[in-house]
């Protein structure tokens, strides 16, 4: 069943019922102030950090479960309606909620009065634009109570749910014409300021919560809203809302636009007041008058459609596969974007209170981004090196607003060091700039530690070779990509992390994942070196990978496919002489895809394992068969109940690895199909099964042990998005930016028979046509001229470049 259509023309996703099984939400913001936005309306607003510079206040864990927005309610003559349906759920003649890429516009109707909400936050400022236009449909004049309300979060959002003892009583706000500013702890340490402001000239406010709502009645029943008054109420403690009323007079055929705007300012030091107690409204000031008219408004939305359709323009494919092209041109690149800016902190699933930035998940992250704004990449790549220790190992998330490594977390996950050769990779193959080298990045933040960028990359290879098991296969630490496989937790303590708790150090378990890891991008490592004329260091770097490889093949293997580990007893896991967990996803991805075994035929013997054993409707199981019962040598892993998150489910991440790893034995059906399984524009028919967004991967689907087979949870916030973008992008179209240039090695299924590319690389765009099934024997033109080979040299002074391809 669909709940919505793609409407692909405007680049939207438009739901039509707002019964969505889950809530389906979307992002807007791209430096510094970020939304999220439900088809209700609800989600949330913050600064940089959704745990420490929280603007807007969600509830968690609630009923309804999508609960904390931005509300309007309209009061039509008695009836009384949101345009988003919550939080009355009064029922709606008509409701459509487009989310588009940056923004989400609510078209709704009731009794002949048509609302149109167009919320997104402009490329330039640090605020929130919410335009409500309401236009009376009907043959009499409408005299309507309008009020829109936001409630603030008093910044850290832990301690804005926890310490009440204090936070009851610190609530301060400041109002003036049409205007609240919200300023709790301004005052003392904090240099920055909140603020809710319309354009019209307003009828009465509330800054109160309990007195907006009263105190025994409910978002659904507000006060004010029920009465059709505002309090004029002045918070002081308790929770600081902000709420704007008007009385509207609407003739038939007539419109009214009123335009809220939540606003976010920073003040110097010696620039915070402008007398005892009354905030600096200089700043505040400013930006509202960029936003006070629609023109202004208009324009603003018309430079974000923009720049989305410029940013999209480096990468666009027609093919003759409607769903293809639509999660390639539009989705795929647009939750690719989203998840480089957020890591995995703000989603429905990831509160936003918890992890900051992933060392491993930021690296990967890149992989799908990089090709859009390289700049930022370089920049990340920056930050995430700088949390990496001397030794190569590192802490394994930091929080966006201090960049420091979380100490709470730690580190000890031997496979992270690794991605940021991936990164760094990929970085220099699509900009060509091995400057990037050189760039003085500090070990754990440290001034005067810092060293060029190539010593953090040496780091990382020296680490895994200094730290290797009794079979010469790279010690796994804490976990390694899984961090379920607690190999060295051993946990027994109810609520214990098993990512933070240390019970006992094996110095044994080996990971096979990171070996195939260390031989991909060891490989990779080497390949710079040689480009850079560090050819002796190379070589060097070629015989370590060249012991892990030979090492895999002969403790890794397991006849049908590779061994996934070895724990603290040395027993192997991921084998068929286990009981449960007899063969894992990751390494038969990784160690394909670094070619190990290739002349023995173990990549393809492993593919088909994974075919035989672990694909089901939706993708490719992580395991099977799934643990039954809790293993204390495994950790994590078998805490789950079978079917779900790492024990089992379509855990969405790795399944592109398979898919690349398919075009890298040359199973080009086989890795289109498991591209169809769990890519969401294919899911869009069993909404009522799939439950989450038909427009963005989620990090798992329920596998076949488990009761709600098929159901995925923990959308938006994946590294799936990033690697299906890589595969789709570089493995199934086969347009691969490399060192010296662009390789065009297409691996199409059948069912798509032509390819028409347009690819933005290193300023030069290429036009490429690539014909399926044609001659079965592969020829480049480029400009008409026949190539030999698949690389397309690369040429600064080329403008528009014509490629063809056969295949
Ligand atoms: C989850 C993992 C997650 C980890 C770290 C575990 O409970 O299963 O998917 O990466 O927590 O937060
Ligand atoms: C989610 C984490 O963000 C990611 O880093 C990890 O690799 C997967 N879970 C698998 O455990």
């Amino acid at each position: 069943m669909k709940f919505g259509h793609f409407d692909d023309k405007e680049y939207e996703y438009v739901i039509t019922n707002y019964n969505t099984p889950l809530p389906w939400i979307n992002y807007f913001g791209q430096d510094g102030f970020f939304s999220l936005m439900s088809n209700t309306c609800g989600g949330y607003m913050f600064y940089k950090d959704a745990k420490l510079r929280r603007i807007t206040r969600f509830r968690y864990n609630n009923v309804p479960r999508d609960f904390g927005g931005r509300y309007y309610y309209i009061n039509d003559n008695g009836t009384i309606w949101n345009p988003g349906f919550l939080p009355l759920k009064t029922k709606l003649d008509s409701y459509k909620c487009r989310h588009g890429l940056g923004y989400t516009i609510f078209e709704s109707e009731k009794n002949n009065l048509k609302a149109e909400l167009l919320c997104f936050v402009p490329l330039k400022d640090l605020c929130e634009i919410n335009q409500l236009t309401l236009t009376n449909n009907s043959k009499e004049t409408k005299n309507i109570t309008l009020h829109g309300v936001i409630e603030w979060c008093l910044w850290n959002a832990v301690d804005d749910q926890t310490n009440f003892q204090r936070n009851w009583n610190i609530g301060e706000v400041e109002i003036d014409d049409n205007t609240v500013y919200h300023k709790t702890e301004y005052r003392e340490r904090r240099d920055h300021y909140a603020f809710y402001h319309t354009n019209l000239k307003h009828d009465g406010f509330d800054s109160d919560l309990d007195t907006f709502i009263g105190l025994y009645n409910s978002w659904a029943d507000p006060s004010a809203v029920m009465n059709k008054t505002s309090y004029n109420s002045k918070a002081s403690g308790w929770s600081p809302i902000a709420s704007h009323m008007f009385n509207l007079t609407i003739k038939p055929g007539e419109s009214k636009t009123v335009i809220f705007q939540t606003g976010y300012v920073e003040n110097k030091e010696d620039e915070k007041f402008e007398s005892m107690h009354v905030i600096n409204k200089k700043k505040a000031y400013e930006l509202q008058e960029k936003y006070n008219t629609k023109e202004q408004v208009l324009k603003a939305f018309t430079e974000l459609k923009t720049k989305w359709v410029n940013l999209l323009s480096t990468l666009h494919v027609e093919s003759d596969n409607v769903k293809f092209d639509r999660m390639v041109n539009i989705w795929n690149q647009y939750q690719c974007m989203v998840t480089f800016n957020m890591s995995r902190s703000a989603s429905y699933y990831e509160s936003g209170t918890g992890r900051g930035m992933g060392f491993r998940d930021s690296c990967q992250d890149l992989l799908g981004f990089l090709h859009l704004i390289p700049e930022k990449t370089r920049e990340r790549i920056k930050d995430i090196a700088s949390i990496q220790f001397e030794d190569g190992s590192t802490y394994h998330q930091y929080q966006p607003l201090t960049k420091r490594g979380n100490a709470d977390i730690g580190g000890g996950f031997n496979d992270d060091p690794l991605w940021l050769i991936a990164a760094v990779s990929q970085y220099i193959k699509e900009t060509g700039d091995y400057t990037i080298l050189n760039d003085p990045t500090p070990f754990n933040n440290k001034e005067g530690s810092e060293k060029p960028l190539i010593d953090h990359l040496r780091a990382s290879m020296n680490y895994i070779i200094t730290h290797k098991g009794p079979h010469g296969l790279p010690l796994i630490g804490r976990a390694d990509w899984n961090d379920c496989l607690n190999l060295n937790c051993f946990s027994k303590t109810p609520g214990e992390s098993f990512q933070t708790a240390s019970n006992f150090e094996s110095g044994k378990a080996e990971s096979v994942f990171i070996a195939g890891m260390f031989v991909l991008y060891g490989k990779e490592f080497a390949t710079i070196l040689k480009n850079i004329g560090l050819a002796g260091e190379a070589t060097n770097i070629l015989k370590e990978v060249k012991s892990v490889e030979d090492a895999t093949i002969k403790y890794g293997w397991d006849g049908e496919w590779f061994v996934r580990a070895y724990d603290a007893f040395e027993h192997k896991v991921g084998s068929k002489e286990c009981e449960d967990g007899q063969i894992f996803v990751e390494p038969q991805g990784f160690c394909t895809m670094a070619k190990i075994g290739e002349s023995l035929g173990y990549g393809k013997k492993a593919l088909d394992s994974v075919e035989k054993l672990l694909t089901n409707d939706y993708g490719v199981e992580i395991l099977h068969p799934c643990y039954k019962e809790y293993h204390i040598e495994l950790g994590e892993v078998s805490s789950y109940p079978m079917g779900y998150k790492e024990n089992g489910s379509v855990f969405c991440h790795n399944n592109p690895w398979i898919v690349i790893a398919n075009t890298v034995v040359g199973n080009n059906e086989r890795a289109f199909d498991v591209y169809k399984r769990n890519c969401p524009a294919y899911l869009e028919e069993v909404s009522e099964i799939h439950k989450t967004e038909p427009f963005v991967y989620s990090q798992t689907i329920a596998g076949r042990d488990a009761k709600n087979y098929g159901e995925a949870k923990n959308s938006w916030l994946t590294g799936t998005a990033s690697w299906t973008m890589y595969a789709a992008s570089q493995a199934i179209l086969g347009i691969k930016p490399d060192y010296d240039g662009l390789m065009i090695d297409p691996h199409l299924p059948k069912e798509i028979k032509n390819a028409y590319v347009t690819r933005v690389f290193r300023g030069v765009k290429y036009e490429i046509t690539i014909i399926n099934n044609a001659t079965g024997k592969y020829q480049m033109t480029v400009e008409g001229k026949n190539i030999k080979g698949k690389t397309i040299p690369y040429n600064k002074a080329d403008n528009n470049v014509n490629v063809v391809v056969m295949l």
